[in-house]
């Protein structure tokens, strides 16, 4: 027993010290180059000069990152703001001597590398891998290992829900189309990005039954990777340790969606030797393909091969999936059903997003039903049942035991030598949606930068405006004032006259500053557990807020169990009174865009430049008010909640309003700021359409508004929405196409409110959007 305690002290000892004598420390006011001008260095080596952090090459720029400097490949194993586009040579990575460590660019603007709100005053490269930062305590605040990217090094852990995300290439680290999750049921698994995590999307899972939910993933620096369980129990063995020396190891989610465990013999310059691999059928994870297109497998080799009738967007990257070699027919015209045939690719497995089943008894007639659905693309044939989809058919893949026979459209004329429809329109339509997602993100980064300018302008003149207020003298504080009820009761003339009433409680009209200025003031009635939150949130989020485009909490009261709230008030009602009211006259189309684009402007606001960011949660008409002038203005803020600084997704309860809640919410994702989008999209299509999103009183077919505005823009048939009323078509085309990518399910694939914003000026071409319920796979 002793020597037990003995030889623990000792270890423990030898240890501390050897970690202390060794690991370089750096401190505030270093600073790093990625060309090493001036004679600074491109990254800090840890002791033994195995792992670096710092600048590596990246694409036609640099990226900051840790790799294995020790060994000829300098293999990256994690990446900082792994989505950024690379950076210009011009940058410096600053570990400021107040204790922040930041990318600066040659402006000046500054990108956060670890978001610790925490002062750092060292920090070190260690031998391990793990980049860490210690406070004055000298307690770590910060460390790569709880943020990692698509590796997994000896003596990191993966707990509970937390993932690792592909890289898109072996040589770009930004996030791919793949993910490694540890589930809450103890299972380690994979999913291709933007599915939920259920049994059908998931692959090459490695686990045991019964030992969840605090199961972890652990490997040793002898390479041995295991599950334990909650009280620290072998479960599962994936490999096992090697006791030789100078052998380096790591585990990868790789960018064809393969886990792998890699050792490399530092004293021999190999490259890296896979010792397992995970799932070993290169063709199970689906995806790999791109959409429409399918995995086959020959002698281990996979290969991409296409849906009948269909070609690689691009031969020599078949990732990018597969187009229509074929013109479509619009299905007013009367070739909607002659024009085509269908084909069948047997022993094939999709994902099956059926839009509509139907039992046939044979594969002909499945055929033939989908043949005469102008809405249908394609069909999905097992065991007599006919699943009828759209496209894109993607996860495709050969499997030889499988029944499944796919039964695609094909139209009969093909695209080079149809007369109709001009080449470049068709091109433009049937170009691969990858290739417009990877479009979109470049013009994302375009428009970013130059709507930097015009925000930051915007910003300054909102910030100058306070400040003017302040010299006139209106006493108009920018943080709102707390009131006693009595004090309410004076301004509200004894809450005389009633404005409206909610769920919440009621509103009613008053006065403050000598009666100067109107206000609204809102009673919250029953003081539940649930509002007191709501009401923490509300004087919280908006009480931090000042933009012209957000209604102004000018004072709350927090007096007992009384609690109020008081805004400015809001002379034309909500944006849902313009829009639903039958009796009210339509706005017109430039009216509608502006509202569209002062709303999207307050959005941002929320999004981008407030810190922490906030994600409104309940974007609807109800809560879009308008002022005296008709500016829409966006109001309660109940449900809103605050990301933390280095957040930028959250696991929350659903929140919002039937109707205009994103698909995420249900699917038990985690939720980010791109389900305000979502809900700006649905609000977009009903204030185009002047309805409501859901309308049982209107024909089946009209009755889900997100439906029957991509049904119309698909058939080309936009003037439909609007009753015919007369508007002008490209003002129309341009807000529909927006909303439609607003309203995509996979999150990524929305653009960020920024974007919405600039395409609603109309001056950049819009992509066609995909269809809203078709699943594709994000680059
Ligand atoms: C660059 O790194 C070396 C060793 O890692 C160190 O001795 C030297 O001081 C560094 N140079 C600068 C300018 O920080
Ligand atoms: C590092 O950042 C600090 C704070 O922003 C700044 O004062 C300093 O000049 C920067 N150092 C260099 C070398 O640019
Ligand atoms: C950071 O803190 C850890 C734990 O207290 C300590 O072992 C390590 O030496 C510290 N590193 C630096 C660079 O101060
Ligand atoms: C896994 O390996 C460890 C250490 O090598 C061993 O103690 C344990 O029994 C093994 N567990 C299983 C389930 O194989
Ligand atoms: C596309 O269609 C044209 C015309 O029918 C045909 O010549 C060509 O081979 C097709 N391409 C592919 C890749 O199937
Ligand atoms: C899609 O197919 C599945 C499996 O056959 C079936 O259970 C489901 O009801 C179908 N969905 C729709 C919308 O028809
Ligand atoms: C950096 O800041 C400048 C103004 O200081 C601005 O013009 C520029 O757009 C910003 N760049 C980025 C990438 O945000």
């Amino acid at each position: 027993m002793a020597t037990i305690m003995l030889l623990l002290l000792f270890s423990t000892i030898f240890t501390a010290e050897a970690q202390q004598a060794g690991q370089p420390v750096i401190r505030p006011g270093s600073l790093l180059t990625p060309t090493g001008i001036g004679g600074t260095n491109t990254s800090w080596l840890s002791h033994s000069g195995l792992y670096a952090f710092g600048f590596y090459k990246q694409g036609n720029g640099y990226a900051v990152g840790i790799f294995i400097a020790g060994i000829p490949q300098k293999t990256v194993v994690w990446t900082a703001n792994r989505d950024d586009p690379p950076l210009p040579a011009d940058v410096k990575l600053n570990f400021t001597s107040d204790g922040r460590l930041i990318l600066q660019s040659a402006q000046g603007n500054e990108t956060r590398i670890a978001s610790s709100t925490e002062v750092a005053v060292a920090a070190s490269m260690l031998d391990s891998g793990n980049f860490v930062l210690n406070n004055s305590d000298n307690s770590p605040i910060w460390q790569s290992f709880n943020q990692p990217t698509d590796t997994f090094l000896p003596g990191q852990k993966l707990t509970t829900d937390q993932v690792l995300f592909s890289s898109r290439s072996a040589t770009d680290h930004s996030t791919g189309i793949f993910r490694l999750i540890m589930q809450q049921d103890g299972w380690l698994a994979m999913y291709p990005v933007g599915t939920p995590f259920t049994l059908q999307y998931g692959y090459g899972g490695v686990g045991v039954d019964g030992e969840g939910p605090d199961v972890s993933l652990n490997f040793d620096t002898d390479g041995h990777l295991y599950l334990l369980n909650g009280i620290g129990i072998y479960i599962m063995n994936i490999t096992s340790g090697s006791p030789t020396k100078g052998i380096i190891y790591r585990f990868t989610i790789d960018h064809d969606g393969i886990s792998r465990h890699y050792s490399h013999n530092l004293d021999q310059n190999g490259d890296w030797k896979v010792t397992w691999s995970n799932p070993t059928d290169v063709c199970l994870q689906g995806g790999l393909c791109g959409i429409n297109g399918f995995c086959v497998l020959n002698d281990q080799d996979a290969s991409c091969k296409c849906l009948p009738g269909f070609k690689h967007v691009n031969e020599d990257n078949w990732a990018l999936g597969c187009q229509k070699n074929f013109s479509s027919k619009s299905c007013e015209s009367n070739e909607a059903v002659s024009g085509y045939t269908m084909e069948a690719e047997p022993n094939t497995i999709w994902e099956n997003a059926n839009y509509s089943m139907q039992i046939s008894p044979t594969q002909e007639e499945c055929g033939q039903a989908c043949l005469r659905d102008c809405n249908c693309e394609a069909a999905l044939y097992k065991d007599r049942e006919c699943m009828k989809q759209r496209l894109p058919l993607r996860f495709g893949r050969r499997q030889q035991s499988d029944s499944t026979v796919a039964l695609i459209k094909v139209g009969k004329s093909s695209l080079s030598t149809d007369p109709i429809v001009p080449k470049e329109s068709n091109k433009e339509i049937r170009v691969d949606i990858l290739i417009i997602g990877v479009l979109l993100i470049a013009f994302e980064c375009i428009v970013l930068a130059v709507s930097g300018f015009v925000v930051y302008k915007y910003c300054v003149w909102a910030n100058k405006n306070i400040s003017n207020n302040e010299q006139v003298g209106l006493g108009e504080d920018v943080a709102p004032k707390s009131y006693t009820y009595a004090e309410l009761e004076k301004v509200t003339d004894g809450f005389k006259e009633e404005l409206g009433r909610g769920a919440f409680g009621i509103v009613y009209r008053g006065a403050i500053w000598n009666g100067e200025k109107i206000v609204a003031v809102k009673r919250l009635d029953k003081l539940l557990a649930e509002r007191e939150r709501e009401f923490q949130t509300e004087v919280k989020v908006i009480g931090r807020t000042h933009h012209k485009n957000l209604v102004r909490l000018l004072g709350y009261c927090h007096d007992g169990p009384n609690r109020l709230l008081v805004y400015d008030y809001m002379s034309n009602g909500s944006l849902a009174d313009i829009l639903f009211k039958p009796s009210k006259q339509r706005p017109s189309c430039d009216r509608r865009i502006e509202i569209a684009r002062n709303i999207a402007k307050g959005i941002i606001y929320l999004h981008e430049e407030c810190e922490p960011q906030i994600i409104h949660c309940d974007i609807k008409p109800h809560n879009i008010l308008m002022d005296e002038n008709g500016c829409a203005k966006l109001a309660d803020f109940r449900l809103a909640k605050l990301l933390k600084p280095d957040q930028t997704k959250t696991y929350t309860d659903i929140r919002g309003t039937k109707g205009y809640v994103a698909p995420e919410w249900h699917r038990n994702l985690p939720v980010t700021i791109k389900v305000d989008v979502y809900s700006f999209g649905i609000m977009l299509l009903e204030i185009i359409c002047c309805r409501r999103n859901t309308d049982f009183d209107l024909p089946e077919e009209e009755a889900l508004l997100e439906e029957w505005a991509y049904h119309c823009f698909e058939c080309g048939e936009l003037g439909k929405l609007l009753n015919d009323e007369v508007v002008d078509k490209k003002q129309l085309e341009i807000m529909v196409k927006v909303a439609l990518w607003c309203i995509l399910d996979e999150p990524s694939l929305r653009p960020s409110m920024k974007k919405v914003l600039h395409l609603l000026e109309g001056t950049v071409d819009i992509p066609i959007p995909p269809s809203p319920t078709s699943f594709l796979t994000a680059l």
